[in-house]
């Protein structure tokens, strides 16, 4: 992986290896703090404007007052893509912080946010994308306002881990048997050519992917139904995908070692696949 050097720290490029950080941050020591990670295909960015829109909702969630206009961020992570050259695939994580200060879980006074942003190498994953991948179901122990993008990320962490130490690619998240999300990207069912999905409410991150699935669906005159579906529904589905920024639209072909279908990506999980190829602009799989 090629290490890009510069980035973005508050309004500033700097050198990555400057950067230093407070012990007392607000991020490290409370999880203070929003994020996004953005999506780049050939040095462009994918849905730059609907992750900007969502950082802003997310920091004003929290009451962090960002230094900036959303249109300056913009130009900021244009030149940060810029400074380092960058033609290939990556991605970019933005993170924005309460700020240093002495600790103390009452807002401090006199502080500013901290922010960085930075760019790193992401090659497509094409064999999972092909494929298809497995998943675990495990229960959504999480806040009530997973729609901000926050920096609290311990039960998503401890759930993905349980994927990874089950040979799995993702966890599946439910409450008391209905299906959220997952733990780092939203899930769909397909069911007689019907899409269906959690609704956008306070339970889930509203995701950049997931608002481009319903638009895809629109276009391919597929129902798209936000409404609640069970662990025991997902077992009897037709499909199974996922979606996120990293993942891309991405088949679930197992859920705690049950084959979903006939074990292979579905039909309409490709036709949404190679619509979002489409709308990003990138080279089509070989399907
Ligand atoms: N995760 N749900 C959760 C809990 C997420 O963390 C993410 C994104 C998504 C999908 O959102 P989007 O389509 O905007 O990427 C859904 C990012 C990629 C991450 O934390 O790495």
């Amino acid at each position: 992986m090629s290490i890009y050097p510069i980035m973005m720290s508050q309004t500033n490029f700097i050198h990555r290896d400057s950067l230093h950080y407070p012990f007392e941050e607000r991020g490290s020591q409370f999880g203070d703090g929003v994020y996004e990670v953005i999506r780049v295909y050939n040095g462009n960015y994918y849905l730059l404007e609907e992750h900007v829109n969502r950082l802003f909702r997310s920091a004003e969630a929290i009451k962090i007052d960002l230094p900036f206009t959303k249109e300056t961020l913009t130009d900021l992570l244009l030149t940060l893509v810029e400074k380092n050259s960058m033609t290939t695939d990556g991605k970019v994580y933005l993170q924005v912080t309460r700020g240093a200060a002495p600790r103390d879980h009452v807002f401090p006074e006199n502080t500013h946010a901290n922010i960085y942003a930075y760019v790193q190498d992401l090659p497509r994953k094409l064999e999972n994308l092909e494929n298809g991948v497995c998943t675990i179901t495990q229960p959504d122990v999480r806040w009530e306002n997973c729609y901000i993008k926050s920096l609290n990320l311990l039960p998503n962490v401890l759930a993905k881990q349980a994927a990874k130490e089950a040979g799995c690619y993702e966890a599946i998240l439910h409450k008391d048997g209905l299906v959220t999300e997952c733990s780092s990207s939203n899930v769909f069912m397909v069911k007689d050519n019907k899409i269906y999905t959690f609704p956008a409410t306070k339970r889930i991150l509203h995701g950049c992917v997931r608002m481009r699935v319903q638009q895809f669906a629109a276009d391919l005159n597929l129902l798209f139904i936000e409404e609640g579906f069970t662990t025991e529904d997902i077992l009897l589905a037709d499909e199974l995908f996922l979606s996120s920024t990293t993942s891309e639209i991405m088949p679930i072909i197992q859920v705690d070692g049950q084959q979903i279908g006939d074990g292979k990506p579905g039909k309409i999980t490709k036709q949404l696949q190679q619509a979002y190829e489409a709308d990003a602009n990138i080279a089509q799989m070989q399907n």
